[in-house]
């Protein structure tokens, strides 16, 4: 699969078949994550991998949304009028647990910061942030070019202190997301990518 193949391939799934990842193939993703860009030349970055099931029940604090309404409500407080939009909510909502728990991988990355990641002063004080997400998109494109996909889900601020308490990291680092990787479920839903035309996001010499 060539580079072009893999970023086509790259899609976000929440259904898992339940088949681990071997550890092998986990190291070559994060190998790959480890070659991104980087802000200061030191990726600082380090992976806990919680592949236990009794470990991943005690870490995650977070819950389906199977109630209907109760999305639908939630959506319309967005002000979300893009119906593609709402559509990838709806299937994204009723799986932000059972996504994390059934991946046959979850990988939870960090980052070392210098300062309180919350109060940035400049665009430079958030390159730390910056360069672990570019470390995480390398993981998914290498992944997506050996059949396994996943998703990345953002953790609430309870989450992020109850992830600290549970996996004992550094103060000074932080996790950006979870990454759940696996091999896609037959009937694995992949909600339909907004078309965008390229040329009419390209502005020439000026906006
Ligand atoms: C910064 C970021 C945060 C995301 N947060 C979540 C999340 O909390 N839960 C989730 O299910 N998906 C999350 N996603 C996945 C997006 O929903 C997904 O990438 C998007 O809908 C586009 O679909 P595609 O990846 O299949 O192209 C996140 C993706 C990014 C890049």
């Amino acid at each position: 699969m060539n580079i072009y193949q893999a970023i086509a391939a790259r899609r976000t799934i929440r259904d898992f078949e339940d088949k681990p990842v071997e550890m092998d193939l986990v190291e070559q993703i994060i190998n790959a994550g480890l070659k991104a860009p980087t802000n200061n030349h030191l990726r600082q970055w380090e992976f806990v991998i919680v592949n236990d099931r009794e470990e991943r029940g005690r870490l995650l604090r977070v819950r389906n949304m199977t109630d209907k309404d109760e999305c639908e409500a939630m959506l319309d407080g967005f002000g979300m009028t893009d119906e593609v939009q709402r559509d990838m909510y709806r299937a994204a909502m009723p799986r932000q647990f059972s996504m994390l728990y059934n991946a046959g991988c979850l990988v939870l990355p960090f980052f070392r910061v210098r300062g309180p990641l919350m109060q940035p002063s400049c665009l430079s004080s958030l390159n730390d942030f910056a360069s672990i997400w570019c470390c995480i998109e390398n993981m998914l494109l290498a992944a997506a070019a050996e059949g396994i996909l996943g998703v990345t889900r953002i953790p609430m601020t309870d989450e992020s202190e109850h992830i600290r308490q549970v996996v004992g990291h550094p103060e000074n680092y932080v996790m950006p997301c979870y990454v759940a990787l696996g091999y896609p479920a037959k009937d694995a839903v992949i909600p339909v990518q907004k078309v965008i035309h390229t040329r009419d996001r390209i502005h020439m010499n000026a906006w």
